[in-house]
């Protein structure tokens, strides 16, 4: 093997190298492969940090994802649906607060109400979001389940601005047997790994800038399981990852198989983050809302290890308890406006700025 310092200068990686690097466990070495990603990323990114404004528009889901807190078959949960007065009045918080673009976030639902009222919902957001410094209104994130293409073309003509237009849909794992038994209950085999490649291959159809990514650290799950999830991510040619640590959660089916310790944990999704940044190159990268369950400054961190977009989250507090899709979730009680704040300050803290009333798109779909 060469010497670390020789590997963390490279661009392409054998699947030996990638594996060597997710593992990495020594401080020095831990540092070592943060600064190279938090380099490479400056140097293919800039220095900006892009938000997109998080509305958890509606926790009623028809899907059983056994990890998830919001599960159907979670009948502990109350279920709620925002109006669209709700949804566009936190889509103009984002745009008047700078932020270049928000994401709609729901439990899984393909029937025609649904899918309408998002679709009016896109249309009202573009109509009052476009002003002098967002002249095609604020842009748009989708992260609401499998679609049919139909849906997800109808979805993007609504949205009124295709050139700021993504999608997110994590395959989760990229290892058959672990996403089976992720999704599949003795009562219905809820969802299959091709069926999502199906769908993120029609996404890119369409014309979103397409967003995927995994859960880390899931039991069971191993560092040749991550290298093979990094191989996937270059195989969608994604334009967006965004991931986090797998947790624990009450209103989940999963509690047999525990949780990887804390400390371990945050290592290894650092270390993920900023492998996937050295492999995947000119992408965006979120820091994903759940490293902060493991560490107050666990979103900052992800900054530092090569991720440059952030999801501040804009659901009324009302809301907040309910979408819980794991334990101890934080900002249950943050106003956004407070957070916002103190959010710069801190992104600031580790040498970035924020990338305000810009687009945020990743220079790999600039250069498409
Ligand atoms: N731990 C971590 N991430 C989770 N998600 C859902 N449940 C959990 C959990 N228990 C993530 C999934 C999903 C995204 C919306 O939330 O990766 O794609």
């Amino acid at each position: 093997m060469k010497s670390l310092e020789t590997l963390l200068k490279q661009t392409v990686f054998s699947d030996e190298e990638i594996v060597y690097l997710l593992g990495l466990k020594d401080e020095q070495d831990c540092r070592a492969l943060q600064k190279a990603a938090y380099d490479r990323t400056t140097e293919l990114m800039g220095s900006n940090v892009y938000y997109r404004g998080l509305i958890e528009v509606s926790n009623v889901c028809t899907s059983d994802c056994r990890y998830c807190g919001i599960r159907k078959d979670n009948h502990s949960v109350p279920r709620f649906e925002m109006t669209k007065e709700e949804i566009v009045g936190c889509a103009k918080f984002a745009a008047d607060h700078g932020y270049g673009s928000i994401c709609l976030q729901a439990g899984e639902r393909n029937d025609p109400k649904f899918i309408e009222f998002i679709a009016d919902a896109l249309r009202a957001i573009h109509a009052e979001t476009i002003s002098e410094q967002l002249p095609n209104g604020v842009g748009i994130t989708l992260s609401l389940g499998d679609q049919t293409k139909e849906v997800y073309e109808y979805w993007a003509d609504c949205s009124g601005n295709r050139d700021n237009l993504r999608y997110l849909a994590r395959f989760e794992t990229s290892n058959h047997e672990l996403f089976n038994f992720l999704h599949h209950t003795p009562k219905k085999k809820n969802k299959h790994l091709e069926h999502r490649l199906q769908c993120l291959q029609w996404l890119r159809e369409c014309g979103y800038q397409v967003g995927t990514g995994v859960m880390i650290g899931i039991p069971g799950q191993t560092l040749h399981d991550l290298c093979a999830d990094i191989r996937l991510f270059q195989k969608i040619d994604a334009d967006m990852i965004g991931m986090g640590p797998y947790l624990m959660s009450e209103g989940a089916d999963l509690k047999e198989i525990g949780q990887m310790e804390a400390k371990q944990l945050i290592r290894l999704t650092l270390n993920m983050i900023a492998v996937t940044r050295l492999v995947l190159g000119n992408i965006n990268i979120a820091a994903a809302t759940a490293l902060q369950v493991l560490d107050p400054e666990g979103r900052e961190k992800g900054i530092e290890h090569g991720a440059n977009v952030i999801m501040p989250n804009l659901t009324p507090l009302c809301y907040r308890g309910d979408y819980q899709l794991y334990d101890k979730k934080p900002n249950l009680t943050d106003d956004p406006s407070f957070f916002a704040a103190g959010l710069q300050q801190r992104i600031e803290s580790r040498g970035r700025t924020v990338g305000f009333n810009q687009s945020g798109s990743s220079r790999k779909w600039l250069m498409r």
